[in-house]
């Protein structure tokens, strides 16, 4: 790739402090899958706090770290044993501690992830609902029903949780309990009171240690009404937009984000929050207010192929969208729990049908339909220097900037991920994404841990290593680190104009600086607009833009 920085090296853009959030550029940390200090083949806090030089110089604004609570990691984590305490295999308080000071002296913020639609079913509630008889308080807390039939043999209704099967488990007397994940996630009842007052002290509890800001796990799901005669899956699939849904999206949840607002607002600066709400786009503005959490993750771009038209209509509907709650519009290309981008774009398009990417080819081990690798990370590379230059924040995912693909080949007693388990031949699951990060060439683990990782690593990581990147101009890592420290100095207000161009499959957008990012979404090549060349995310041909290659540059205003 071109790389000329022949901008002047002026002050980098610096939001105001209590805006920083508004166009950060985030990196989410999988804390298990980064990096083990200790050897058990885990990773730790204390791995995290080695590698904030690693960060730093990536030039990242921010650190989104996955739960890092107690935890039986049925799934991943996001089963939560207890909400202020450290997992005994990550670390303690005081390694957290260490954390948050090793970043904050490199500039870099935190962002922690907040479970509150369920606890794990090893919690100290769930176990004292379970030891208690039905109609207490302990059960309260949670959503405990009567089963049907005799002895409630049954589940109160043919309810299907998102990860497959059942979304009720029997409680051994009769009742039984909701649970829209893993039985081992039961979810919460978010009327009472106590499950709110203690979300409040877990909040302060984190933001007291230094946390500046929280996303928001399920966001959509905590308030739910469940009426006396509990209506079908079927009935369930329909979903309004008006709020009214039993289990999603109500307009209720709102009043919980309210009260959270008012402790975030009590901290200086203003601790932030991002939810992650699969809503209606048209519903996401509710979450994004700054009376509620104050933004919301935008997955249309996760969701949609790599297609100019596609791309264009997202960006300018959320642009309207954040400008409709005042807040900011987020953007991710991957996360912990969709296949990654590089592989996505590497197979062929869904062009509509309602599946999950990659989902057939996961199936299949990753023998079909056949992946193009190179033409994927070719591809995501340009995605993600489109990406970049949009107004709003980014969030990446660790490993995206090491060009890492899914890995599809793992051996099934490998697999941790419940959705594997609960839903046979239907659902890999999410492992493949999670595989730990190479940091050597070679080594047990390419340097994750001194023995084997907890996830098996292919061994093509070697050669994708942050060793082997690092000191190639050429690399990913390198085109990431360029890419992120131009952003930090050419960042200016959130707004873009589309520029025209001379194919529909060329996309071209200008902030008010004039940084320009122009992408060829085709395959052939197109002229380039007149302009200084700053970055592209394969080389240039004579002054064309090759297909699927984003440039920026800087053009006359
Ligand atoms: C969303 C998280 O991103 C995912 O990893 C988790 O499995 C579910 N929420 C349940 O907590
Ligand atoms: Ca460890």
């Amino acid at each position: 790739m071109i790389i000329r920085e022949t901008i002047e090296p002026g002050a980098p853009f610096r939001p105001n402090r209590d805006a920083w959030w508004r166009q950060a550029a985030v990196y989410q940390v999988y804390p298990r899958s980064f990096a083990d200090s200790n050897g058990d083949g885990i990773g730790d806090l204390a791995g995290v706090t080695e590698r904030v030089p690693y960060l730093k110089a990536l030039g990242i604004d921010a650190v989104w770290l996955s739960p890092f609570y107690p935890s039986a990691l049925i799934d991943g984590g996001y089963d939560v044993d207890d909400h202020r305490a450290v997992d005994a295999n990550l670390g303690t308080l005081s390694d957290f501690d260490d954390m948050v000071a090793a970043l904050r002296s490199s500039g870099i913020r935190i962002i922690i992830d907040i479970v509150p639609n369920h606890t794990s079913n090893r919690h100290k509630w769930f176990r004292e609902a379970l030891d208690s008889p039905p109609g207490s308080l302990a059960r309260e807390r949670y959503l405990f029903r009567d089963g049907l039939g005799e002895h409630g043999r049954l589940p109160p209704a043919d309810w299907t949780s998102i990860f497959g099967g059942s979304a009720w488990t029997a409680a051994g007397d009769g009742q039984w309990y909701l649970h829209y994940f893993a039985a081992e996630q039961p979810d919460l009842n978010w009327k009472n009171r106590e499950v709110r007052d203690d979300f409040l002290r877990t909040l302060r509890f984190w933001a007291d240690r230094g946390v500046n800001g929280f996303r928001i796990d399920v966001a959509h799901g905590l308030a739910k009404e469940l009426p006396l005669e509990l209506p079908s899956q079927a009935e369930l699939d329909v979903m309004p937009r008006d709020g009214t849904h039993p289990l999603w999206d109500r307009d209720e949840v709102h009043d919980i984000y309210a009260e959270w607002r008012t402790v975030f607002n009590t901290y200086d600066p203003p601790r932030t929050a991002v939810a992650e709400a699969w809503v209606d786009p048209s519903r996401r503005v509710r979450y994004a207010r700054a009376e509620g959490l104050g933004q919301a993750f935008n997955f249309d771009l996760l969701e949609a192929d790599f297609e100019a038209e596609s791309f264009r209509r997202i960006v300018t509907f959320n642009l309207d969208l954040a400008a409709q709650s005042g807040s900011s519009t987020t953007w991710v290309l991957s996360n912990h729990d969709v296949v990654r981008h590089a592989t996505r774009y590497g197979l062929p398009p869904l062009a509509g049908r309602p599946d999950k990417q990659g989902r057939e080819w996961l199936l299949s081990g990753g023998e079909v339909p056949i992946l193009d690798s190179e033409l994927g990370l070719r591809r995501a590379l340009a995605a993600t220097l489109f990406e970049l230059a949009l107004p709003g924040s980014s969030y990446l995912f660790q490993g995206e900037e090491l060009g890492l693909h899914e890995v599809a080949s793992l051996p099934p007693a490998s697999r941790q991920d419940p959705v594997f388990y609960r839903n046979p031949g239907v659902d890999i699951g999410r492992d493949g994404c999670r595989i730990p990060m190479p940091w050597t060439r070679s080594g047990p683990s390419f340097g994750f841990s001194s023995q084997a990782a907890h996830l098996p690593q292919p061994a093509s990581f070697g050669r994708l290593s942050v060793e082997v990147q690092g000191s190639d101009a050429g690399s990913t890592l390198s085109l990431y680190r360029s890419a992120l420290a131009l952003r930090q100095r050419l960042q200016c207000d959130e707004s873009l104009e589309w520029l025209q161009t001379s194919a529909d499959a060329v996309l071209m957008f200008r902030r008010q600086n004039g940084w320009t990012s122009v992408t060829n979404f085709g395959s052939s090549p197109v002229v380039l607009p007149v302009g200084e060349v700053l970055i592209s995310s394969a080389p240039l041909e004579h002054g064309f833009l090759p297909g699927s290659t984003t440039a920026w540059l800087i053009t006359s205003l």
